[in-house]
């Protein structure tokens, strides 16, 4: 090697590559699940530059430096193709990839490879460097290397599952599949709807809605009514819907990846069931559902009583945030007005279904406080509490996906006015938005109502027989903790998760039942955020809070609102068999890990969620 030639090594590359190396072993292993030739490309990817950086290190040349840089550029190269038009040689050629930590990872690292490449070529007469001189230049790649290597390496062994199935049929035992699990045949009378789901303009923002309004069309049905009702998606993605609070057959629950696959751009689903419990029930999107209630896609549902008279003024008001927007409102309004005459026995129903972009410290707990007329609280989440007595205003907390019934006689004079509904502060020094509703016309007293009692609905109304809150003895117990901000590497990057018992979704063990099993969870707040903890297809009797059993009425909910700190036991009979969610209904904690199933023995879902089928449940 002649003087001229002699070129100095470049530590720095060497762990650039090394890096990016690192990142690609750890990702063939789930290119090869995928696609074979991919998993091929990605170890030996990796063993070139493995091969480089030893060269790198052993015969640093002028030629070396040349085709590491033209190797490089044409590794980035390929990246750029596969995430813009994608690849001629793929499972489907020309669909582009998904940019995702892991390989953005890679390419940071080896563009920056190139640069020293570059510079190596340019100053190849370079004088060895000291050692304090070479520490120094090369202390950035020493840094970044390892740190650009942790996470791609992480976020490359946990990547979002490609297809997860919450429960797998099991060969060798007799199960079945709970796409046979549909209402039973019957001369019940039926109610048929249709909801269209499509882009629609609302208040200047492009909403997803139904039938073009949001919330979507009110859904009132009688107690026994057989409710059949087509979805048809005109929008640019897959939806489902869920019927928040009412046990259908499980084949009907619309949760994309557990109960159906979620519907297609263009395509349909017919939900049928039978509405057997009276009470103010809500609808929603169950695919995506952190992005897709936000966008508009709820209504409510309510089951008339089949015996007793009619309430002279039955309202319901869903509570809920505008697209796109911090700003709330109720039925589409920040001050809505509704009639009433005085005398008239009032009922509203209020829905919480404020939606995720909700990272208050609290969680999304709505406080709706009614004044100017004594009322009862005659339901919550549609289930009738016993013998409720009236109440002076008081701040009734609604975790999102919760209903309160309250009823009240509108006074001799004056309106009643429902108040304390509040949207999300966007900064921490700006002021909430805030929506009302006036029952009725005149003056209604002010009350400052921060400083108001908070209902209690452990000590509300008379004791009652009910079976779980009267059993002795449970067949199956089990704790579910709650903790927030936990780290992870989960869906192919670095996160803070939400989890139950330390697992986040989808992996948390699920709750094994069978058919007529008496199920008791003990769930235990150990963050410092409250979580509104929703069961799909049964419904919690409340057992105890801290510790204390429940004094006054039953209550029956599907959604359980944990505060910090906090404890509650819950029981449920295990009457409706299929795979069913259990999940935090703040969305953003139900996607951020906090969703799990409860697996009744012997049934099976032939859906799955991931990549492969694009169900996305939470
Ligand atoms: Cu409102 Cu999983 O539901
Ligand atoms: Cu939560």
């Amino acid at each position: 090697m002649n003087r001229d030639e002699r070129v100095v090594r470049s530590y720095s590359a060497v762990l650039l590559t090394l890096g990016a190396a690192a990142i690609h072993f750890a990702a063939a292993s789930e290119h090869f699940s995928e696609y074979l030739p991919y998993g091929i490309f990605f170890v030996l990817l990796g063993f070139a530059q493995v091969g480089l950086a030893i060269a790198l290190v052993l015969v640093p040349s002028r030629r070396l430096f040349g085709a590491a840089l033209v190797g490089t550029l044409a590794v980035i190269g390929i990246w750029l193709m596969s995430r813009t038009t994608g690849m001629p040689i793929a499972p489907v050629p020309w669909r582009p990839e998904e940019i995702a930590f892991p390989d953005f990872a890679a390419t940071l690292l080896e563009a920056i490879s190139c640069l020293v490449f570059i510079r190596r070529l340019r100053h190849l007469n370079a004088r060895r460097a000291g050692r304090v001189r070479l520490a120094l230049v090369t202390a950035p790649a020493f840094l970044l290397s390892p740190l650009m290597a942790f996470g791609g390496v992480g976020g490359a062994l946990s990547p979002m599952p490609a297809a997860y199935d919450t429960a797998p049929f099991v060969a060798g035992q007799t199960s079945t599949s709970m796409v046979d699990l549909v209402a039973p045949d019957g001369a019940q009378p039926l109610k048929e709807f249709t909801l269209t789901a499509a882009l629609t303009a609302v208040g200047g923002q492009t909403a997803w809605a139904y039938n073009g309004t949001v919330p979507g069309p009110e859904l009132r049905v009688r107690q026994g009514d057989r409710v059949n009702v087509t979805l048809i998606n005109h929008l640019p993605v897959a939806t489902s819907i869920h019927w928040h609070g009412i046990n259908v057959p499980n084949a009907m629950d619309g949760v994309a990846g557990i109960t159906q696959d979620a519907v297609a751009p263009g395509g349909r689903f017919v939900y049928e069931f039978i509405a057997n419990e009276p009470g103010t029930y809500w609808y929603h999107s169950h695919q995506d559902t952190m992005n897709q209630i936000p966008r508009g896609l709820f209504g409510s549902l309510v089951v008339e009583p089949n015996a007793s008279a009619p309430t002279v003024r039955d309202y319901t008001l869903m509570i809920h945030g505008l697209p796109n927007s911090d700003a709330v409102a109720v039925n589409g309004s920040a001050s809505l007005h509704l009639d009433a005459n005085p005398g008239d026995t009032v009922r509203l129903r209020l829905i919480d279904a404020v939606s995720a972009m909700d990272f208050g410290p609290t969680g999304t707990v709505q406080m709706p406080v009614l004044m100017g007329a004594p009322y009862t609280v005659a339901a919550l989440d549609g289930h009738d509490l016993n013998q409720p007595q009236p109440l002076g205003p008081e701040r009734i907390p609604l975790g999102m996906g919760q209903r309160a019934d309250l009823v009240f006689t509108m006074p001799s004079a004056g309106a009643v006015r429902l108040v304390g509904i509040r949207g999300i502060a966007p900064f921490p020094w700006s002021r909430p938005t805030t929506a009302s509703v006036t029952i009725g016309t005149g003056p209604v007293p002010a009350v400052n109502f921060s400083s108001l009692p908070t209902f209690d609905l452990t000590r509300y109304g008379v004791p009652a027989p009910d079976p779980v809150l009267d059993a002795t003895r449970f067949d199956v117990t089990r704790q579910i903790v709650l903790s927030g901000g936990v780290p992870m590497f989960r869906n192919g990057t670095f996160d803070v998760a939400d989890t139950f018992n330390g697992q986040a979704s989808p992996f948390i063990q699920p709750i094994n039942v069978r058919l007529g099993d008496l199920v008791r969870l003990h769930i235990v707040n150990r963050s410092r955020t409250t979580h509104p903890i929703h069961i799909h297809g049964h419904i919690f009797s409340v057992l105890a809070k801290n510790g204390r059993p429940i004094s006054g009425s039953p209550v029956h909910l599907d959604a359980i609102l944990v505060g910090p700190g906090d404890n509650w036991d819950v029981g449920f009979v295990a009457d409706n068999p299929g795979i069913w969610m259990l999940h935090c209904h703040v969305l953003i904690h139900a996607a951020g890990g906090m969703s799990m199933t409860i697996n009744y023995h012997g049934i099976y879902t032939p859906f799955t969620m991931g990549t492969a089928s694009g169900n996305i449940p939470e």
